[in-house]
């Protein structure tokens, strides 16, 4: 049974990126006691960077579960890491550096390969590998950031590409209608079989695409990228600023957790 999207609404930007480690670290925990290690996808785009700053603050960077946590990407800008377009760059910045965290948790998609094909099949080597899930058809993230594009994008999973329709490969290109068009990144397979997917939208800009993910007034709108994750055992969770809700009729959870 697919579970229904959980839907929080923070007034602010400043609520909305603490609820958001908040979030992020209660998964951690209960990943690290329950498994041992805990296995994250950081999304790409601008929308993360408040929650790196966040998780990253003196008061949340003594967490001890980092030392168990392993950082995968869920997709990247086929660029070199260095480039400001990188989604590595961004997490590098924000939070691998003011982190501390050692190289070897950190595995990033090569964005800098000369062959894209080849950077998504040594991807999935990679998380076939570290994800101890060898002999499975999927891997099981145990947290999943995803932003969300005006177009209902996702990760580089974009309307009417080749990549949407990727029903085996873990890893695969994708090709965006902006540059740096070509890009690397998860499939909804793997997407769907992640513990948790957290999806962050801030701002009056998302307000349209997240009315239309998640009170879709036409069927086409079922049929955008974004709207094809649902996890199949995790949980879906939304979360939102009241910018980005302002088009929602609701009702949904306000804050941490009262329902509006
Ligand atoms: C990317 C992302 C992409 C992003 C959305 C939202 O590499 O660009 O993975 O899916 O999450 O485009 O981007 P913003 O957060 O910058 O609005």
């Amino acid at each position: 049974m697919l579970a229904s999207p959980e839907v929080h609404v923070l007034s602010d930007i400043q609520q909305w990126s603490a609820e958001a480690a908040t979030l992020t670290l209660d998964v951690q925990r209960q990943a690290v006691k329950e498994r041992g290690r805990f296995l994250i996808a950081l999304s790409g785009g601008k929308t993360p960077e408040q929650v790196y700053h966040r998780l990253a603050s003196p008061s949340l960077a003594m967490t001890k579960e980092w030392s168990s946590t392993l950082f995968f990407f869920s997709d990247e800008r086929c660029v070199p890491p260095a480039n400001p377009e990188s989604n590595y760059r961004v997490a590098e910045q924000a939070l691998f550096r003011p982190l501390n965290i050692p190289q070897n948790r950190i595995h990033r998609m090569r964005g800098e390969h000369p062959e894209p094909h080849a950077a998504a099949r040594e991807y999935e080597d990679v998380l076939r590998a570290v994800s101890q899930a060898d002999r499975m058809p999927w891997p099981q993230l145990d947290l999943i950031m995803l932003g969300i594009g005006n177009d209902g994008h996702t990760a580089s999973l974009f309307p009417g590409t080749d990549a949407l329709q990727e029903r085996r490969r873990w890893v695969t290109v994708g090709h965006a209608p902006s540059n740096p068009s070509t890009r690397l990144t998860l499939t909804l397979g793997v997407i769907n079989q992640a513990t948790v997917v957290l999806f962050l939208a801030s701002g009056e800009s998302k307000s349209d695409i997240v009315k239309k993910i998640l009170e879709p007034q036409q069927e086409s709108n079922r049929q955008l990228p974004a709207a094809l994750v649902r996890p199949e055992r995790g949980r879906l969770i939304w979360l939102l600023d009241r910018a980005a809700a302002a088009k929602l009729t609701g009702p949904y959870t306000e804050g941490h957790g009262t329902p509006t």
